[in-house]
């Protein structure tokens, strides 16, 4: 531990003693890493030092690893993505679903949920547009896989999940394209094609595959909602599995966070405040909220485009309010909790 004057303070010093205001009152918890904000406000209160730990790398090659980090995730990241591509079109085929590429798939994508934090933000921000349903597969296993680590499941549980998310839209294969990408309304029967592909995935895993059966439950139940307004069954609450509840919260996300042929992606803030409102009677409330309290620290940091037109860096996410984060305009700061602003895009 190092006592460190305020001017020399660095993003990513960890905080070795309680910083406090005049007041007595805790400003900064000890043990937070700081960021560019968190010392401006220490400055603003005339807070002269603050005990930091002293074996901290310096902020230089923190970045440094946070780059190396980026680049590992996101050659992972390209290396599933054509995988899946190849899983998917085989089956497409009509050939057996393979297995061996379903497992490697999910090693990867196991690597990434336990071993990176905070970067996931920048994949998402991609475009989606172009192959959408191999993208959305990947990302909804990952994103499935993620929510069940946050809610504490077995690596083994987190397995599964990740292979429901992978391989939860595979029905739609049998679902013709014209249908799927149809711009506008669908009509009855349209949608009737669409609600298909659930009983279509069952199937395809339930007869061929040696696979869990709490896989090919979750696949057959992921378009289920808790209030019985979901298909094919209209099951509710209870009768729902907690693999197909998680996949619900990952597929409404990435879906409404894509390109999709028919329209431009929403900005995962707006999505995040649909989840927010939709935690009550359509998804499940437990999941949301823990989904909701985590997803947005993986937005610390990338640039985002403002309501008003203004380019940004989101700075800091205050737990209370996930949807409205502090953001960094050139030298300002604006608190979007106080302002009429919101985040329009992601943009690296
Ligand atoms: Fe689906």
């Amino acid at each position: 531990m190092k006592l460190v004057s305020a001017k020399d303070l660095m993003s990513g010093m960890k905080v070795a003693k309680d910083v406090e205001n005049d007041a007595g009152g805790i400003l900064i918890k000890e043990g937070t890493s700081l960021n560019k904000y968190m010392i401006d406000k220490i400055k603003a209160l005339f807070i002269d030092y603050v005990y930091v730990h002293s074996d901290e790398k310096p902020a230089k090659t923190q970045e440094k690893k946070l780059r190396e980090d980026i680049k590992k995730f996101s050659d992972q990241y390209n290396l599933a993505f054509e995988m899946t591509v190849k899983l998917l079109d085989t089956q497409k085929k009509g050939k057996i679903l393979d297995m061996d590429l379903v497992r490697s798939i999910s090693t990867i994508v196991m690597e990434q949920i336990y071993q990176t934090n905070n970067i996931l933000g920048r994949l998402f921000s991609q475009d989606n547009d172009h192959m959408y349903l191999y993208k959305h597969s990947l990302n909804v296993a990952i994103l499935s896989g993620i929510i069940g680590k946050w809610l504490g499941l077995t690596k083994n549980e987190v397995r599964r999940l990740v292979y429901s998310g992978l391989l939860h839209d595979i029905g739609k294969l049998q679902v013709p394209q014209s249908i799927l990408n149809k711009p506008g309304k669908l009509t009855d029967e349209e949608f009737f094609e669409i609600q298909k592909h659930c009983l279509f995935g069952y199937q395809t895993l339930k007869s061929k595959h040696n696979i869990s059966g709490d896989v090919f439950t979750a696949i057959a139940q992921h378009h289920e909602r808790e209030d019985g307004s979901g298909y094919p069954k209209g099951l509710m609450g209870s009768q729902i599995h907690i693999f197909a509840k998680i996949l619900a919260v990952a597929d409404v996300y990435d879906a409404m966070t894509s390109n999709k042929v028919y329209r431009r992606k929403f900005s995962p803030f707006f999505v995040a405040e649909q989840i927010a409102q939709n935690s009550y009677g359509i998804l499940d409330t437990k999941i949301s909220r823990v989904f909701l309290d985590n997803i947005a620290t993986f937005y610390v940091g990338n640039k985002v485009a403002l309501s008003d037109g203004m380019v940004g860096e989101i700075i800091y996410i205050k737990p209370s309010e996930p949807t409205k984060p502090v953001v960094k305009v050139e030298d300002q700061y604006i608190d979007l909790t106080f302002e009429n602003v919101t985040i329009e895009d992601i943009l690296a």
